[in-house]
C-alpha cells in the first residue's frame, strides 16, 4: 500500500490533461507535496496557482523531460531544498497522428524521446534515492496503443510498447530484489483530454479524464502492477496471441473499427497552452509556489 500523507509526488506533463487531474486527485487524497514538471509555462502557472490557492503544497518547474541537463538541474534544486520524490508519475506524452511514411525524422526522434526514453532516464535519476530510502513508487502512463498495433500512430505505438516492456521488467526486478519500490504500468484506451481530438471509437466509449485520474490514484494506493482501462483491455494480449493476425485485423481492426479510429484525428488544433480545456482560468496574482529554471 502506498501512503500519500508525508509523500512527495513528481508528475511529468502535469500541467494539463491526465497529469493535472492525477496530481490534483493525489492531493485531494492526502498527498503532502506535489511537484509538477511541464514545458507549458502558462498552464504550469495556472495549475500551481489553482492548487496552491486550495491550500496544497505545490511546486512547478519548467522542465523538458527529454533534456537530461534540465532534469538533473531541477532534481538538484529539489534535493537542495530537502525534497525527495516518493512517487514518480511518468506522464508527459506527445503524439504525431499520421501515417508512418509522412513522419519526419524529428517526429520519430521526439516521440520516442518524450514517451519512451524520458521515463527511463528520469527513473534512473530517481530510483537510487528510492532504493536508499526503501520507499518509492514509479508509475508509468503507457497506453492501449502499447498493446495493439494501429495505423496512423505507428511511432506512438512503438513508444508505448517500449514503455510497457521497460516498466514491467523494472517491476519484476524490484520484486525479485525484494525492494519496497513499487511499479505500476497504466494502459488506458482513448481519453477525452484533447490529445487525440477527432478520433472515432466504434465499440469502446472514449474514457472520461476524471474517471481515469481516479483509477490511476486508486491503483497507486493499492500498488497495482497493471491498470488496464477499461479492464477488458487486459484480455487484448491473449486475444491477439490466439487469433491469426489476419483474423484479428478483420475482427478487431475492421469490424470493431480500431484501424479506422485515427482517420478523423485532428489532435489539438491550437497549442495545448491556449486550449487547456481541463484547466482553471489564469490567476491574477504572481505565483508564490511556482519555481522556474530561469530564476
Ligand atoms: P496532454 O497533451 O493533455 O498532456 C500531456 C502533457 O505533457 C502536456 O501538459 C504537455 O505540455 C506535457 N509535455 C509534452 N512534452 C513534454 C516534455 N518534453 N517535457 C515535459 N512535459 C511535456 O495529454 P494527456 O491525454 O493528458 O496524456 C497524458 C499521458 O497519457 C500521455 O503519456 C499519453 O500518451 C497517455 N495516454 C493518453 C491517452 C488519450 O487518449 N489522451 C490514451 C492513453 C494514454
Amino acid at each position: 500500500m502506498t501512503t500519500f500523507a508525508g509523500s512527495t509526488a513528481l508528475v511529468t506533463g502535469g500541467a494539463s490533461g491526465i497529469g493535472y487531474l492525477t496530481g490534483k486527485r493525489l492531493l485531494e487524497q492526502g498527498l503532502s507535496h506535489l511537484v509538477v514538471w511541464d514545458v507549458q509555462d502558462d498552464a504550469l502557472a495556472r495549475v500551481v496557482g489553482e492548487l496552491t490557492s486550495l491550500g496544497h503544497r505545490v511546486d512547478g518547474f519548467r522542465v523538458d523531460v527529454t533534456d537530461l541537463a534540465q532534469v538533473r538541474d531541477a532534481l538538484g534544486r529539489m534535493r537542495a531544498s530537502g525534497v525527495h520524490v516518493d512517487i514518480l508519475v511518468n506522464n508527459a506524452g506527445i503524439v504525431v497522428g499520421r501515417e508512418f511514411a509522412a513522419h519526419t525524422h524529428d517526429d520519430v526522434r521526439r516521440t520516442m524521446a518524450v514517451n519512451a526514453l524520458a521515463p527511463m532516464h528520469l527513473a534512473l535519476e530517481i530510483l537510487p534515492g528510492m532504493l536508499e530510502r526503501r520507499r518509492g513508487h514509479v508509475v508509468n502512463i503507457a497506453s492501449a496503443a502499447g498493446l495493439v498495433s494501429n495505423p496512423g500512430m505507428s511511432v506512438y505505438c512503438a513508444s508505448k510498447w517500449a514503455v510497457i516492456g521497460w516498466s514491467d521488467s523494472l517491476r519484476i526486478e524490484m520484486d525479485r530484489s525484494r525492494s519496497s519500490v513499487q511499479v505500476t504500468t497504466v494502459m488506458p484506451y482513448y481519453i477525452d483530454t484533447g490529445m487525440f481530438a477527432g478520433v472515432r471509437s466504434r465499440v469502446l466509449p472514449i474514457l472520461k479524464p476524471d474517471d481515469v485520474a481516479r483509477e490511476i490514484v486508486a491503483a497507486i494506493r493499492k500498488d497495482r502492477r497493471f491498470l488496464y482501462l477499461p479492464k477488458a483491455l487486459g484480455l487484448l494480449a491473449l486475444v491477439r496471441g490466439l487469433m491469426p493476425a489476419r483474423l484479428f485485423d478483420t475482427i478487431g481492426g475492421e469490424w470493431a473499427g480500431v484501424y479506422h479510429s485515427m482517420r478523423t484525428f485532428t489532435g489539438r488544433v491550437a497549442a495545448p497552452a491556449s486550449a487547456p480545456s481541463l484547466l482553471p482560468p489564469a490567476p491574477r496574482e504572481p505565483l508564490a509556489g511556482q519555481r522556474d529554471r530561469r530564476e
